[in-house]
Order: structure tokens, then sequence, then C-alpha cells
């Protein structure tokens, strides 16, 4: 019931990030713009009908830009770090961590509309350079040039998560990793904190991990997750 109320007042939570960050607001106005006749169920709909992945890794979610500037803070991201948005919506985390920290971020997103209106607002608002969208699969995308990367993955399936921890698990010991709704154990990545933050979906945990270089023998995902102790174990709940 609290939960249901705290998503129905978002909106004016999503206020003070819009006057403090320089031109947010302008991203907004133009998402209301693009979006304006789409339905977000339906457009989903149309590009997945035909995609042989699990649909529940394309079910409509939102990061708030109040969540995403807690996020952005706690992880550090600065103006020399690389954000990568995996699977990036609409791109509003990508938007918000270029405007806000003044990083280069780029946007990887599957379903093609998404990056298609991402690319339109970017070169209205002078972002070439700063925000990039491509319309990738981010199990396949070269991911080696991020230094902080970002997954709003509560909805996504098992196996998808599986084929990207080993990939993200594989990345320069030091990149920093962001799981929301997904509690990540790999021997590679460390878990540095987690926050329990408000989503469009509800309440949910972003977990902070660090990639970590292995020395000696690892354990693949599925001996690891037979251990019984978790990484996160440790770790209070700071929410
Ligand atoms: C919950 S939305 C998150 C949107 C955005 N990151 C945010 O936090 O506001 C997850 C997105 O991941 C995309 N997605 C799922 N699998 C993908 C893949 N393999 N490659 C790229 N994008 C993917 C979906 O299409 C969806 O837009």
């Amino acid at each position: 019931m609290r939960e249901a109320l705290e998503i129905l007042t978002l909106a004016p939570r999503e206020w003070p990030a819009l006057f403090r960050v320089p031109r947010l607001w302008k991203v907004e106005a133009l998402f209301g713009a693009f979006y304006l006749l789409r339905l977000p169920s339906w457009d989903i709909w149309l590009q997945t009908r035909h995609l042989s992945r699990p649909k529940e890794d394309f079910r409509f979610g939102e990061t708030p830009y109040s969540a995403g500037l807690e996020i952005l803070q706690e992880a550090r991201v600065g103006p020399h770090d690389v954000f990568y948005d995996l699977g990036a919506g609409k791109g509003k985390m990508t938007f918000l961590a270029t405007l806000a920290t003044g990083c280069r971020a780029v946007g990887l997103e599957m379903l093609a509309s998404y990056p298609l209106i991402s690319r339109r607002i970017v070169r209205a608002l002078r972002l070439e350079g700063r925000a990039e969208f491509q319309h990738a699969d981010f199990l396949k995308a070269d991911l080696g040039e991020a230094t902080v990367l970002y997954a709003a993955a509560s909805s996504w399936s098992q196996s998808t998560r599986e084929l990207l921890l080993e990939r993200v698990a594989g990345l320069t010991p030091g990149t920093r990793w962001i799981s929301v709704g997904w509690e990540c154990r790999h021997p590679a990545l460390e878990l540095v904190s987690a926050r329990r933050l408000l989503f469009s979906w509800g309440r949910d945990h972003a977990w902070f991990y660090r990639v970590r270089s292995l020395e000696g023998p690892h354990l693949t995902i599925a001996e690891d997750l037979e251990s019984p102790t978790s990484p996160a174990d440790g770790v209070a709940d700071q929410g």
C-alpha cells in the first residue's frame, strides 16, 4: 500500500532533479513530445514479437531521476568515466549520467525505436560526443571502454543474467558494475555497497560491485552459486 502510494507520487519526487541538473528538463520535455502518442506495451509487443529472446527481458520499467542521482553519486561517477546503460530503454539514465556528472554516456538498447528517438534528442540538445545511443544487444556489443556499467535488471531472465554476468566478470579489473534487482554472485565481482531505492516498479536494491582480477583457478557461476555464502551477506541494507 505504502509502496503503491510512493509510485503514484513519483512525478513530484522528480522535480528537484529536473531543476538541479542543467538541461534535464529539456530532455524530459522532448520525451513528452516524442512519446506522446506511443503506448509502451504496444511498442514493446510490436518490436519483440519476432525475437527469440525471453519476453521478460523486455518489460517496461524506468529508473527515476531521483534514484538515478543517488546511484551515480554512490558509484562516484565523474567526468572521466565512460558510463554504459545496458538496456537503456528511453535513455533516461544515459542522459542523466552525462548531464549530472559530465561523463560520456552510452546507452545500448535492443528495441530500435528507443535509440532512434534518443539520437534525435541528442542532436536537439547538441550532446554529440557526450551521449550516444546504439541499437545493440548487450550480450554481443563491445563493453570494453566502459568504466561504469549500469543495468536495471529486475525482470531479466536467468539465462540473460548468466550470459551477461560472464561478460561483466571478464572486464578490466577496477571496472564498476551496478545491477538493480539482481544480486550478482561471481568470484570476479567484489561487492562494494547496496542501496534500496524507489524505481518505477517499486522499491528495489541497487548493488554496487567492482571487477577484480582473479589469481589462480576461479569458480564457474554454477559452482559459486552452490557455495553457502553470498558476497552480499556482509553488507547492511542502507535503504
Ligand atoms: C527495465 S528497462 C530499463 C531502462 C533504463 N535502463 C532505465 O533504467 O530507465 C530494461 C531494458 O533492457 C532492454 N534489453 C533487454 N535485453 C536487452 C539486450 N540483450 N540488449 C539490449 N537491450 C536489452 C529492454 O528492451 C528494456 O528497454
